[in-house]
């Protein structure tokens, strides 16, 4: 073993033990507990543990010196949390999230607190927000993310958006697959077109719908170059992810302004120009995207106007994602007669 590894090693076992050191004692693995679910001050801490001053303090410095505690300065106050694991590979290699501490607070977060310990602390966190309307927005600041992803999803507010569009528009979802979007659409429109040619997908969606009760879905067995739609008949024609998986994308587009009545609207999301081969060959592509401006062309030639585009944003929220291509979406207007 070489010099830097012998000492990467030996502080390595250090931290361990100071982890170990620190939790062997029952009144800093409950002010650990405490600090992994909210940041607090020493007299906060004194009330909830309802130990002397003294004995907390002695306490947080040695979760401090063992890397699971760290603080910081609010005016006169310094406030106390757990340490956050980084990211691997980041600059601070305090607690990587392979490493002892940062396993053990994760686990430490997901235990219950015992209940008298969870009233006191609600206690002390209402005491807190009465006596400084903003103080809890002002604590929380960035962690206010978590927390609304945690409590209500990323999708809540996109969702919103949608029931801005006029309810009695009568909309074909083609290319739904399992149905994924069926019950939003159901739910903000007042007819809904599902086309689907996979015969399995087309049943998922069936199923799917079936699940969720709504009674304004009709599910049509079809394809791009020959929808079972009447011509005019839509206000909206959306296809996500499907134009990538035609053969011929210009015909298809031609096929979804027949559709579409004048005024209507097309929305496409595709994948943006792409040289990931796993991915189109795990997915079966038959195109490696498209650049934005080349779709919206044809777009204008199918005989749309007002064609736009724009980035989807690009959100991977676990670490099994796949590397996945851009996603941009399209939107055009059929002109009036
Ligand atoms: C990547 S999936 C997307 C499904 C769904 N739109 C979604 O976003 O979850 C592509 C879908 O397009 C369908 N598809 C493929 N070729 C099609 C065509 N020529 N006309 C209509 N749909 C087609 C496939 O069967 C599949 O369900």
């Amino acid at each position: 073993m070489d010099k830097m590894a012998i000492e990467s090693s030996t502080s390595s076992s250090e931290e361990t033990e100071g982890v170990f050191r620190a939790m062997a004692d029952t009144t800093r693995q409950r002010l650990l507990h405490l600090l992994t679910l909210e940041e607090l001050n020493v007299s906060e801490l004194v009330e909830i543990m309802a130990q002397p001053q003294s004995t907390i303090s002695r306490h947080l410095k040695i979760l401090r010196e063992a890397g699971l505690v760290r603080d910081r300065r609010d005016g006169t106050a310094a406030l106390y949390s757990a340490s956050a694991p980084v990211p691997m590979g980041a600059e601070d290699r305090s607690l990587s999230e392979d490493n002892l501490s940062a396993l053990m607070l994760t686990w430490l977060k997901r235990q219950p607190l015992p209940s008298v310990t969870r009233e006191r602390l609600q206690r002390v966190l209402q005491h807190r927000d009465a006596s400084s309307g903003a103080s809890f927005f002002n604590r929380l600041g960035k962690r206010w993310d978590e927390l609304r992803t945690a409590a209500f999803g990323q999708a809540f507010a996109s969702e919103a958006f949608l029931s801005l569009l006029p309810h009695h528009w009568t909309v074909a979802d083609i290319g739904t697959g399992t149905g994924y979007l069926l019950p939003i659409l159901a739910e903000n429109f007042e007819t809904v077109l599902a086309v689907e040619p996979a015969e399995t997908m087309l049943a998922c969606a069936r199923q799917r719908i079936e699940d969720d009760g709504a009674s304004n879905v009709k599910f049509r067995q079809g394809d791009l170059f020959n929808l079972p739609i009447d011509t005019e008949s839509c206000d909206l024609a959306i296809a996500i992810l499907v134009i990538h998986h035609v053969a011929d994308p210009a015909k298809a587009l031609e096929e979804m302004l027949r559709i579409v009545r004048p005024g209507g609207r097309v929305l496409i999301v595709e994948q943006e120009a792409h040289e990931n081969q796993a991915f189109y060959e795990r997915m079966r592509d038959l195109w490696w995207g498209f650049a934005p401006t080349e779709l919206s062309r044809q777009l204008v030639s199918a005989g749309f106007k007002n064609v736009r585009h724009q980035p989807l944003m690009k959100k991977v929220e676990s670490p099994e994602a796949v590397e996945s291509p851009n996603l941009f979406v399209l939107t055009g207007e059929r002109p009036d007669r």
